[in-house]
């Protein structure tokens, strides 16, 4: 379960089976991060309820919606691409509604109906509620726009649509928004103020999820560890709650310890956590219930404690290695994999060379490695040059991806010859004769499928490795079968 969809996923339509009393035909597509994904379920919820199947062809579609991302430039110019097809499509079918969903509504609003004449409508992450309103609007052959961030919303009343799913896996959004403020981040405008989900909303969600043959849930935030709940509120508020508020209230340790006991078959994995964050009450719950998965995506970003400290990481590099060695102590098998950001602002090459050796030292299981892009209104984007020329950036980039494949590679060869739980969670990539799944440290698995089916818990014997996949061979059903 990659923190970022994988690549190939990227802005695949999504859809549901089409149920009696759907009279027209949603096509929608998102980008980004697990959250986005997790949110479009949401939105196919919402307007199910106003009569909108989903379907995989945009040709037939009353209404196509675009799930969008920001967090780099990139990003957003795939969407702009997106748009343009829909452009096309909209010729032939004059009735057709566009609305833009997502970070690059909430950054743009109103700019994008200029923009972009195509678009009918701007939704930000915080009002998918009111799309019935703005559909009744659009039909009318108005614009509308809706980009009111919440101090409230978590969705957490709206039980989602499950799209393109392998009814093995899910994701479970638990807080909404980032009170964190890294320089480089675009996410605490475009999703708001932190706020945590009721933890009995995302109890009963996990319990239907068990209840409908899931096996494995995610829960999602952008700063997981953060996570608590009084009553409601901003986590900011937190200090104003009321004495027993205070006193009852749940951290991420205690959301986590209550969802493993509540199902203790149901595999349980988190993304992301923040090294700031992130307690060792919650590593120690990790290690006290062997359903919560051995892997933390732990995102560090840079090495170098100059940048560190520009990018507003509120922790050192010894800090971080501490942290690395706290799970190691209690974990010894723990996953741990990295986010990295190449060419920061003011990024020298001794910066750059304490990234490296960062990652000597973690040695993670696998990684998700970017060039620094400057992002609107950021802090780094309004008091930092972006001086690292575009080469440069590249080439540490080639350096830092060239040696997260070396360590993939040395990580998956300390599993020959084991004997590892895998959740089947359907074909193998390459293969209609091979099942692929995870082990508890997040590596893909690809064995021979013989009579094992999708959703099955296999024990695999792993003979051998790729710098990205294990291959094995099933030995047989393992005891949480
Ligand atoms: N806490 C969030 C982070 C979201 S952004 C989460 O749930 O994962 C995901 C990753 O994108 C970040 O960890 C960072 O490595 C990268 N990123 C964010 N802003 C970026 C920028 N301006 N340029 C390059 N990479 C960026
Ligand atoms: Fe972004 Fe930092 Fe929050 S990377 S999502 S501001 S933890």
């Amino acid at each position: 379960m990659e923190k970022i969809i994988k690549e190939e996923l990227q802005g695949t339509p999504l859809s549901q089976a089409t149920g009696p009393g759907h009279s027209r035909k949603l096509y929608i597509e998102s980008y980004g991060c697990q959250m986005n994904f997790s949110d479009s379920e949401i939105v196919a919820s919402i307007l199910s309820e106003e009569g909108f199947g989903t379907t995989q062809r945009m040709e037939e579609a009353d209404l196509i919606l675009v799930n969008t991302c920001s967090i780099r430039e990139k990003a957003e110019l795939t969407v702009r691409k997106r748009l343009e097809l829909f452009n096309a499509v909209k010729k032939t079918n004059p009735n057709l509604r566009v609305g833009v969903l997502g970070c690059m509504a909430e950054r743009l609003k109103s700019k994008l109906l200029e923009e972009e004449k195509i678009v009918d409508m701007v939704v930000g992450p915080d009002a998918y509620k009111d799309l019935p309103n703005l559909v009744r609007e659009v039909d009318g052959g108005r614009q509308a726009v809706n980009v009111l961030l919440s101090r409230e919303e978590t969705y957490g009343d709206v039980s989602p649509v499950r799209l393109g799913t392998n009814g093995v896996t899910a994701f479970v959004s638990i807080t909404r928004g980032c009170d964190n403020m890294c320089t480089f981040c675009v996410v605490p405008f475009t999703r708001g103020r932190e706020r945590s989900r009721d933890p009995q909303s995302i109890l009963d969600e996990v319990a239907d999820l068990w209840n409908r043959g899931y096996r494995e849930v995610t829960l999602l935030g952008q700063n997981v560890d953060s996570y608590l709940w009084y009553g409601g509120g901003l986590k900011k508020d937190f200090e104003k709650a009321s004495p027993m508020q205070q006193a009852t209230a749940v951290n991420f340790a205690g959301l986590l310890d209550r969802v493993a006991r509540a199902q203790p078959r149901m595999r349980i994995r988190f993304s992301t956590s923040n090294p700031q964050d992130m307690t060792m009450e919650v590593i120690d719950t990790m290690a006290m219930h062997p359903n919560i998965c051995n892997y933390i995506h732990l995102p560090v970003q840079s090495g170098s404690d100059r940048i560190l400290q520009a990018m507003n990481r509120l922790h050192t590099r010894e800090e971080y290695f501490a942290l690395i060695d706290g799970i190691r102590k209690r974990i010894p098998d723990c996953g741990i994999s990295q986010d990295m950001i190449a060419g920061f602002p003011g990024e020298t090459e001794e910066d750059h060379q304490q990234t490296l050796s960062l990652m000597e030292y973690v040695k993670y299981d696998f990684g998700f490695m970017f060039a620094y892009s400057e992002r609107p209104g950021t802090l780094a984007a309004r008091k930092l040059a972006d001086d690292v020329p575009e080469a440069v950036k590249k080439r540490r980039l080639r350096e830092i991806i060239d040696l997260q494949q070396q360590h993939s590679r040395y990580r998956n060869e300390q599993h020959l010859g084991q004997v590892e739980e895998v959740l089947i969670e359907g074909d193998s990539r390459k293969s209609d004769a091979h099942w692929m799944g995870r082990n508890t440290q997040n590596t893909v698995v690809v064995f021979p499928k013989e009579h094992y089916r999708i959703g099955d818990f296999v024990m695999v014997r792993i003979e051998g490795c790729t710098s990205a996949t294990l291959l094995g061979k099933a030995m047989g059903y393992s005891e949480n079968q």
